[in-house]
């Protein structure tokens, strides 16, 4: 059928086709990409002008943080901060996002002396109420504009990020509101904290401790509890207690694309309610809050040692211990955060296992059988540290500095793998080879967070979005990629291909399968297979879903639901 746009794209082109610049406006058309500056379609000033006003001001200019911080001459520990970053609209916390490599590349790096747009967003929306993003998206859909939604600014993907798109940016939406019986209908959901999609971690363990609760919470400092977290699964070192993030969502309050402004929960909109609980973040509206449940508050142990080793060989016998010992911690529900920096040549395997109701004492008595394993190999232990405390404050407060600002301002790009509980009962002799080769191929590093297996297992029959593979999983693994500014543009390509295709082929070989499960949240965006890797059997459902919610794709990201319809940028339709 030929619509009235394709009309109009095929009159003008036929009154000037003498011109290249025409001819490539039509390709662009025929080919149904959003319009960017210059084009035509594109929105005059006195259009944006109008949408400021519609906005009460909030529509601001985005610029890359390295331009930001070249006129206020920022610190290097604001350079740094996740902090200060989550105050600029333009940032993203890993450099590169901001960063376009394509072609040449347009660039704005620290003190350089140059500065292109790459992909940040040309506006943004300050967003303080549903009506400013309910504002915002009909002008996206109005002018057929490439919008990106960021709430931090953290994601590894870059998938709050676009070029030459408005931003719709909820950093500001900080409500933080507890209830002791939260209904919906006739149900009642028990403790719930209602958040809203700008408030951080570490905000929001405070929050909940001054209330004696809990919730299911990452360790990062400005990590949205309502933004991409919460859609990805959200695991969190309680997690083998309390389950995933998702697990505990009652309801959320989203702007959907036509935009209506929604309340969708299990009764209204169940269909919705169940994508966007592990749907992948940013594909399904933009969210206000999320409803999710709280817990009481209950002691907590941290147990922290590093493991220091020679030789990759001796590394990877240390991980093929630590994969023997995985089950130890079973059945107290601990959780563990596990992070070998190594190279050929030495290694500094870090540990952090937290667990519920338990003491210093008694949580390392569970270590020893692995520690004295490792000692065994003639890895050197450090000595041991425990810390019993709350739970927010092991994850929050910097007294004990999990986390409390998150390290920004790098270039670096990860990939991850779900191993499954199965993966462990085998050989894991293989596991240990599969490490030393992962360093021996030049990666610094192997990650592992053991927050699965107990409540996210038994989680299993909740009717949501996150793949299944999370449900029988032992450990999230990955590995990351840096790389410094002054790699020119086409090597920073060459660098992710790499990654892609040479790399994390060595970390999926430790799952085992041919179809292994990851992430999305800590991920690649350049995974290959991703429908299948980050949502297993649940992507032709979530299609479906988009198609109800999202018929015309205002919501794209990268790797994400409908993207595969998409250019990289997502710009133009293939
Ligand atoms: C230091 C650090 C620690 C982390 N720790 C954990 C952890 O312990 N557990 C864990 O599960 N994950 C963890 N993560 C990963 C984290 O969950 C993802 O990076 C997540 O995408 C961040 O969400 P955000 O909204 O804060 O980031 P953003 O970059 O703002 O957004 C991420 C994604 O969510 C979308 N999004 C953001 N806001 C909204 C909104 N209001 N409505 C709709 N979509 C939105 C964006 O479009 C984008 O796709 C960590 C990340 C970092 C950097
Ligand atoms: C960038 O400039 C600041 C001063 O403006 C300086 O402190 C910092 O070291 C410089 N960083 C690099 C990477 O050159
Ligand atoms: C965004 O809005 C908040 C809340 O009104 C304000 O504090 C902040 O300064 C604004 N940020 C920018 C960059 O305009
Ligand atoms: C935040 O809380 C205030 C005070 O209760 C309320 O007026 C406002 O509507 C809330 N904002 C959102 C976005 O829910
Ligand atoms: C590494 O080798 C040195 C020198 O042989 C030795 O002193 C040290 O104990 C070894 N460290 C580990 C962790 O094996
Ligand atoms: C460990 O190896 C790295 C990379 O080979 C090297 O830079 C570093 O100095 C080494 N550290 C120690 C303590 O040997
Ligand atoms: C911790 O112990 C208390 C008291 O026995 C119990 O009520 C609570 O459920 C336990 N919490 C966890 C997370 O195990
Ligand atoms: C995968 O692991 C197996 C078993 O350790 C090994 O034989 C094989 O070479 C590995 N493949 C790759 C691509 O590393
Ligand atoms: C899931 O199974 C558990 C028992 O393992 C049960 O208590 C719970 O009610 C079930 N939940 C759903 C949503 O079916
Ligand atoms: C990427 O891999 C190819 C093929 O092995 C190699 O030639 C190239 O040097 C690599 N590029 C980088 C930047 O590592």
């Amino acid at each position: 059928m030929l619509s009235l746009a394709h009309l109009g794209a095929l009159l003008l082109l036929l009154s000037c086709v003498h011109t290249a610049a025409a001819a490539s406006i039509f390709d662009r058309r025929a080919g149904s990409c959003r319009n960017q500056p210059g084009d035509p379609g594109f929105p005059a000033q006195s259009e944006w002008d109008r949408l400021n006003a519609q906005v009460g001001g909030r529509l601001i200019p985005a610029y890359p943080t390295a331009k930001v911080c070249a006129s206020v001459h920022c610190t290097p520990a604001q350079w740094a901060s996740s902090i200060y970053r989550a105050t600029l609209p333009g940032a993203m916390n890993r450099n590169n996002w901001e960063q376009d490599y394509s072609g040449s590349g347009s660039l704005c790096l620290l003190n350089s002396t140059g500065c292109g747009q790459g992909n940040v967003p040309i506006w943004a929306i300050n967003a303080t109420t549903p009506a400013h993003l309910q504002a915002g998206v009909k002008f996206a859909a109005k002018h057929n504009l490439r919008v990106a939604i960021k709430a931090s600014g953290h994601d590894f993907l870059g998938r709050s990020t676009a070029k030459n798109s408005l931003l719709l940016w909820t950093q500001y939406f900080k409500n933080i509101t507890f209830e002791d019986n939260f209904r919906i209908g006739n149900k009642n959901y028990g403790s719930t904290v209602t958040v809203g999609s700008g408030v951080g971690l570490k905000a929001l363990y405070g929050a909940a401790k001054d209330q004696g609760k809990i919730f299911v919470g990452g360790t990062a400092a400005t990590v949205a509890a309502a933004g991409g977290y919460s859609q990805g699964a959200g695991h969190s070192a309680f997690s083998p207690v309390l389950g995933l993030a998702t697990d505990n969502a009652v309801q959320y309050n989203i702007v959907t694309a036509n935009g209506d402004y929604l309340a969708v929960n299990e009764f209204s909109h169940p269909d919705l309610f169940w994508a966007v609980r592990g749907g992948g973040a940013g594909s399904w509206g933009v969210i206000v809050s999320v409803t999710t449940k709280v817990f009481d508050i209950f002691s907590a142990t941290i147990h922290q040692t590093t493991v220091q080793t020679n030789t990759s060989v001796q590394s990877g016998k240390v991980m093929a211990a630590h994969a023997r010992h995985i089950f130890d911690l079973d059945d107290i529900r601990a959780g563990q955060y596990f992070y070998l920096a190594a190279s050929r040549t030495n290694g500094s395997l870090s540990l952090s296992t937290l667990a519920a109701n338990i003491s210093g004492a008694a949580l390392k008595a569970r270590m020893a059988p692995f520690l004295d394993e490792v000692r065994a190999l003639g890895a050197v232990v450090t000595p041991e540290i425990t810390i019993t405390a709350t739970p927010n404050d092991i994850i929050a407060n910097a007294d004990f500095a999990i986390e409390s600002d998150d390290v920004s301002g790098r270039n670096v790009i990860m990939g991850s793998r779900l191993i499954q509980a199965t993966a462990y009962q085998g050989n894991v002799d293989s596991i240990g080879d599969a490490v030393t080769k992962i360093l021996d191929h030049g990666i610094p590093g192997f990650y592992g967070h053991m927050v699965c297996g107990g409540k996210v297992a038994e989680n299993a029959n909740i009717s949501s979005a996150v793949t299944p593979k999370w449900r029988t999983a032992k450990a999230h693994v990955l590995i990351s990629q840096a790389w410094a500014d002054s790699t020119p543009p086409p090597i920073v390509e060459q660098i992710r291909h790499n990654f892609t295709y040479q790399s994390m082929p060595l970390l999926i070989n430790i799952t085992g399968e041919t179809d292994s499960g990851s992430y999305s949240s800590e991920a690649d965006v350049l995974e290959p297979n991703f429908q299948t890797t980050f949502f297993g059997p649940n992507y032709a459902r979530l299609s479906a879903i988009k198609a109800v919610y999202d018929p015309n794709d205002l919501f794209i990201v990268g790797a994400g639901v409908g993207s595969e319809k998409w250019d990289a940028a997502g710009m133009c339709r293939k």
